[in-house]
């Protein structure tokens, strides 16, 4: 059979269209300063055996007003727990390790009013407040007992002293002493702080606790992890900045950022609005159902080694990643099940690397998405199969995705091959992700011949598709061929 020459015209469903280049880089709360603020006569006295009680709560109270109750029920009353009244230093020069760990060993071991879930009393929203200080520490400020919860930590800054533990964390919600063999925590709020770490360990670490929130905190200088949730669930991280560096981009020091920006080791967990500017991995996730939306990952360029979502759950991630920015820094899943990245901007060459450990892709969506690139023939998808080929693959959608200065990868290709001839033959290698793996193939036949010629799809192999006719015409042929969708057979 004679074969003419061909001319193949790829078009995708995510065409090219026109974009704009985004550039980069680019309380005192209580009116009562009063270390205990009750006035109920037990309850003070159950502290007055405290060191120092008398003396805090007099020069408390010659500074601020008396609380005005607004209701007679004591448990209605509440309970602030100011640093500055247990003799921490607000200036950060004297170590004020003790004085924190003395306020929140009062917060914690304060009157309780019922319990939240089994086995955490309900401190009814007792706040410690940081009076909007600055306090060194040589210690971590780990939680002494466990089984509280309703409880605020807000308002100041942390800073570490040079011996303070590099493998410690500045805020610890593991339970020095566990009481119980439930969740450590429930609502525990870390509010408005500033953690600064100097290279000496982490930022915040929650174990085993419920609906943690961590809300417009500030974490730099950790060298190990910025923030770390170990099991529990519903650990929220809201409106939040964490970077070993204090940088904006572009810095000169990038290629030695280390350390990891967030590390998810739980389930149910979310990470929301929030920017990880300096560290080698912004976020590891190596739990399931976590969310991560509106996260802005700067962190360190997948060209000097860095990673911006590292999912690390292999066989099972149940993860979805939405109205992200991956900002020169990609995404890494390993044998992905069940994962989402959609509504999200990749710049600067950034890509989804899926490295295969035992071949399984299964339930991916990777749809309408922006890649921009800077023509260096970087896919936007790529494989790692050094470990061995992904031959479980199903359910997989990468499609959709709007892409400039980069190779479009997708799971879907259409293409139109023109020709007068009996044999149209259409590669779809240089876009489809997987090797030799098409699954479905439709096609349409169009010809102004005046002959019917028969015609039939003869050959799909090598992610290449070949109809044949029984006639030469000159005819179009649309094909699309599909790795993804699952078949259904009837
Ligand atoms: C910081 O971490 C690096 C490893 O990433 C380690 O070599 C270094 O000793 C750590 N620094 C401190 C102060 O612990
Ligand atoms: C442990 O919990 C029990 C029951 O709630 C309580 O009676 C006990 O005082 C707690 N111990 C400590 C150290 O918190
Ligand atoms: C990276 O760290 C190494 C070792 O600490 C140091 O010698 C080098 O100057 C650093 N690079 C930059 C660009 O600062
Ligand atoms: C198509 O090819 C056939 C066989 O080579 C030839 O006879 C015919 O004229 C061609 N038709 C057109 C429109 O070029
Ligand atoms: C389909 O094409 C491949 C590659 O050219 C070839 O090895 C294979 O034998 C073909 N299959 C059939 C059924 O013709």
């Amino acid at each position: 059979m004679e074969t003419s020459r061909m001319a193949i015209l790829f078009f995708l469903v995510a065409g090219m269209s026109s974009f704009i280049i985004i550039h980069v880089y680019g309380d005192n709360a209580s009116p009562n300063g009063a270390l205990f603020s009750r006035k109920h006569s037990h309850l003070q006295k159950m502290q007055v055996s405290k060191d120092s009680f008398l003396q805090r709560d007099s020069l408390s109270s010659s500074r601020h007003p008396k609380l005005q109750s607004t209701t007679s029920s004591e448990t209605t009353i509440p309970l602030v727990y100011h640093l500055t009244s247990y003799g921490a230093d607000p200036t950060g020069k004297a170590d004020s390790t003790d004085a924190i760990l003395a306020a929140i060993s009062d917060a914690l071991k304060g009157p309780g009013n019922g319990f939240l879930i089994e086995g955490i009393v309900n401190l009814g929203g007792a706040r410690v407040d940081l009076d909007g200080g600055n306090y060194l520490i040589s210690r971590p400020i780990q939680f002494p007992i466990s089984g509280r919860g309703n409880l605020v930590i807000h308002g100041g800054s942390l800073t570490a002293s040079g011996d303070f533990p590099s493998d410690g964390y500045l805020i610890d919600l593991s339970p020095a002493s566990k009481n119980g063999s439930g969740y450590n925590y429930e609502f525990v709020t870390l509010r408005d702080l500033f953690l600064d770490s100097n290279f000496r360990g982490g930022g915040i670490q929650v174990v085993n606790s419920l609906r943690t929130n961590i809300d417009n905190c500030y974490i730099t200088h950790f060298n190990t992890t910025g923030i770390s949730v170990q099991g529990g669930h519903e650990t929220y991280i809201r409106y939040s900045y964490l970077g070993q560096y204090i940088t904006a981009g572009g810095d000169s020091n990038e290629r030695n950022f280390s350390g990891t920006g967030i590390v998810l080791s739980g389930n149910d967990n979310a990470v929301t609005d929030t920017v990880i500017f300096s560290a080698a991995i912004g976020i590891l996730i190596l739990g399931q159902a976590n969310t991560l939306s509106g996260v802005h990952c700067y962190n360190k360029a997948t060209g000097f080694g860095g990673t911006g979502i590292y999912i690390k759950t292999p066989g099972l991630a149940q993860t979805w990643i939405v109205n992200s920015y991956l900002d020169f820094t990609g995404i890494v899943a390993e044998d992905p099940v069940q994962l989402t990245v959609s509504s999200s901007f990749f710049l600067g060459d950034a890509f989804v690397l899926f490295k295969s450990i035992k071949g399984i892709a299964n339930g991916l969506n990777i749809v309408d998405n922006m890649f921009s690139g800077s023509d260096k023939g970087i896919d936007i998808v790529q494989l790692d199969q050094s470990n061995g080929p992904f031959n479980q693959v199903d359910q997989v959608v990468i499609d959709r995705n709007n892409v400039r200065g980069m190779n479009i990868k997708a799971t879907v290709a259409r293409g139109i091959v023109q020709g007068n001839s009996t044999s149209w033959t259409a590669d779809f290698n240089s876009v489809l992700v997987f090797p030799n793996l098409i699954k479905q193939v439709q096609y349409a036949f169009v010809t102004d011949s005046n002959s019917f010629p028969v015609h039939a799809l003869r050959n799909v192999s090598g992610n290449k598709v070949v109809i044949q006719s029984n006639v030469a015409v000159p005819a179009s042929v649309y094909i699309t061929a599909d790795q993804g969708g699952t078949s259904f057979s009837t």
